[in-house]
């Protein structure tokens, strides 16, 4: 079960044994049941620091589950208390581009709700579509465009998890969406609001492919994300998501992009963006 190669698919109707296996083995160590999932992107892996009474797994240490490889990485999942409230967290995340399956990619989230979690929270590291979206932007996601080309729940289904098709009308919900507004509000943090559109990498896009996404409606784009949107959604987890724009997207200043702008931004935001999670954490019904 589990597999070697990180890139062998997963269908759906398999990821229920993989997720036995993965409860197993965080309750071996805690019993904590969390509210709330956190997934933490490039460069905003600090709030974990945050944690009280955590409990850090490295992902090499949970069945199927490879070491991360991206750079801002850590990759553990944390189970703690943040603001009083019990919590998960992915600090790194497993991405496409690493060479995970799709199948894979979504185990995280997967994993929250099997954990207790009813709410997520996911974060990444973007470049800005929207011109007037500069470096240090926090954009709430209102909704998303999956440009992998690549869809998780392909397979056949494990109804025991969600339906066949999954409705994603409200996909970046409505309501945590508000209360994200809300404790920007409370924090005085700026927050601004857009669409996530979401590619494989691990290339930057070309300057055309930047403004064929900005015309398409997008405003942030990056490497992560949508897949987990859509199992959270077909699991029945409640989504929300902040982007953190580090750069302006390719051709728009026309400098290189660099990954070492990305963490200088995520350095730079991470004490904002830990403000507006605690809160939002704190806060939530
Ligand atoms: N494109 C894709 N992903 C990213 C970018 C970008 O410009 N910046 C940070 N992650």
């Amino acid at each position: 079960m589990t597999d070697v190669s990180p890139a062998t698919p997963i269908p759906p109707a398999d990821q229920s044994a993989r997720l036995d296996a993965l409860e197993a083995a965080v309750r071996a160590r805690t019993d904590l049941v969390p509210e709330i999932g956190i997934v933490l992107g490039s460069g905003l892996g600090g709030l974990a620091d945050d944690l009280e009474d955590a409990v850090a797994i490295p992902f090499a240490e949970l069945p199927g589950w490879p070491a991360a490889t991206a750079p801002g990485h850590v990759g553990r999942l944390l189970l703690g208390r943040l603001a009083g409230r019990p919590v998960v967290m992915l600090q790194g995340r497993l991405h496409l581009y690493e060479g995970n399956a799709p199948g894979l990619v979504i185990q995280p989230v997967l994993l929250f709700r099997r954990l207790g979690a009813t709410a997520v929270v996911l974060t990444n590291a973007a470049g800005g579509l929207d011109p007037s979206f500069g470096p240090g932007t926090l954009m709430v996601i209102s909704d998303h465009i999956n440009m992998t080309g690549l869809n998780p729940l392909i397979g056949p289904n494990a109804d025991a998890i969600g339906e066949r098709f999954t409705d994603l009308t409200d996909a970046w919900s409505r309501r945590l969406r508000a209360r994200l507004h809300e404790a920007g509000r409370a924090e005085g943090v700026e927050l601004a609001d857009g669409i996530y559109v979401g590619l494989t990498g691990p290339n930057y896009e070309t300057p055309a492919e930047v403004r064929l996404f900005a015309s398409m409606g997008g405003h942030a784009v990056g490497m992560s994300t949508v897949l987990e949107c859509i199992a959270a959604r077909w699991a029945g987890l409640e989504v929300c998501g902040i982007s953190l724009v580090t750069n302006a997207g390719a051709g728009y200043t026309g400098e290189p992009l660099t990954h070492a702008e990305v963490l200088a931004a995520g350095a730079e935001a991470g004490p904002r963006f830990a403000r507006v999670i605690r809160r939002f954490v704190a806060d939530l019904e």
